[in-house]
């Protein structure tokens, strides 16, 4: 048995382990090609987070979902640039939303150009995103373009918030399904349409990737405050100082308008005030850390993490789908 991955999956298969390393080798040297420009500063606002490392997440799951049909056809691995790059140029862009001054553990492109560079640097990595899947066919353009306009929206619901009247946790909900649960659902859905698999296991798949991707987003919600630079490579608390209500705080707000704890009141007014004061951003992520709302943001990302475990029963065993089923617990227990 071996561990293949930053997620730490245990494979039980030569021939799996071999393919999917071979695959995300390939997709490295994808990435470096398709960041190269003729203009050498773009190649290196480009590259600066290609080369910053990553977890490869959406990649390691096109090549997983490929193991249904054939996995040397010749779409899997552009898929898989197409995936990372358009995930890549978001970071750029999202830096830019969130100011955030550290990604994958460097200084964030918006922190070392400004947001100008940034953002033109996320749009041309679309621009090469897109002539890639070119090449992949009118239908991955189609597939790539509705799952692109729903992360968007999902990004400007985010910083819109939700309709009057409208449940805060059913608005989050759907937001984090957009920005983040589209693109994972179309790494699942490349891997097995480019593979030739069956519609039905490419159905299953695209729905397996929506689930896992709201678990994954779930987990870095818990993240943002449980974590430490160190592990996340991204600084803690960005969302409470964006003013960005997650789901741990959204449970806390459920839990103190319902049970009226004068501790919970009392946080919700630090919450609700000045994050950008330092003393009180850090008083409220200590307190957050140590709150039961935290535990329940927890369980809500396990019950997502086995909702797409439970997508994955009529596919046939295999080592591919152990391994789909492993990523459930790793996405949910990672720590970074
Ligand atoms: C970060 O994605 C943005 C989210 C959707 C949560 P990743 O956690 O996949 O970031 P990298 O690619 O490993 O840096
Ligand atoms: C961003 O969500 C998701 C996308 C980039 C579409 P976050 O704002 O939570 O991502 P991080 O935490 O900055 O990676
Ligand atoms: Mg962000
Ligand atoms: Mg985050």
């Amino acid at each position: 048995m071996t561990v293949v991955g930053p997620f730490g999956l245990s494979v039980r298969d030569q021939a799996l382990e071999t393919d999917v390393q071979a695959g995300l080798a390939a997709v490295e040297a994808g990435l470096l090609e398709a960041t190269k420009s003729e203009v050498p500063f773009i190649t290196e606002a480009a590259q600066h987070l290609v080369r910053a490392g990553g977890k490869r997440f959406r990649p390691l799951l096109v090549m997983l979902a490929s193991r249904f049909g054939d996995p040397y056809a010749p779409g899997i691995v552009p898929s898989a640039v197409v995936v990372e790059l358009t995930h890549l140029a978001t970071l750029y862009h999202d830096d830019v939303m969130d100011e955030a001054d550290v990604r994958r553990g460097v200084e964030s492109a918006n922190a070392r150009w400004g947001n100008s560079v940034a953002v033109l640097t996320g749009d041309f990595l679309f621009a090469r995103a897109s002539h890639i899947l070119a090449d992949l066919g009118p239908e991955a353009v189609r597939i790539q373009a509705e799952a692109f306009e729903r992360l968007v929206t999902g990004q400007i619901l985010e910083t819109a918030g939700p309709r009057d009247g409208r449940d805060p946790v059913a608005h989050y909900l759907d937001v984090i399904a957009g920005k983040t649960g589209s693109l994972i659902a179309v790494s699942g859905r490349f891997g097995a349409l480019m593979s030739g698999a069956d519609e039905s296991v490419v159905d299953i798949l695209t729905q397996y990737g929506e689930r896992l991707g709201t678990a994954f987003q779930l987990a870095d919600d818990v993240l943002d405050i449980a974590s430490d630079a160190h592990e996340s490579g991204k600084t803690p608390g960005t969302d409470l100082r964006e003013g960005i209500p997650t789901l741990p705080v959204l449970r806390l707000r459920e839990m103190a308008a319902r049970d009226g704890r004068p501790e919970d009141l009392e946080l919700v007014a630090l919450l609700d005030g000045d994050l950008t004061d330092d003393v009180r951003h850090a008083e409220v992520l200590t307190r957050l850390r140590a709150h039961p709302a935290l535990e329940q943001a927890r369980r809500d990302t396990i019950r997502y993490a086995e909702d797409a475990r439970a997508m994955l029963a009529p596919l046939p065993e295999c080592f591919a789908k152990a391994a789909l089923e492993e990523l459930c617990d790793a996405v949910v227990h990672r720590a970074g």
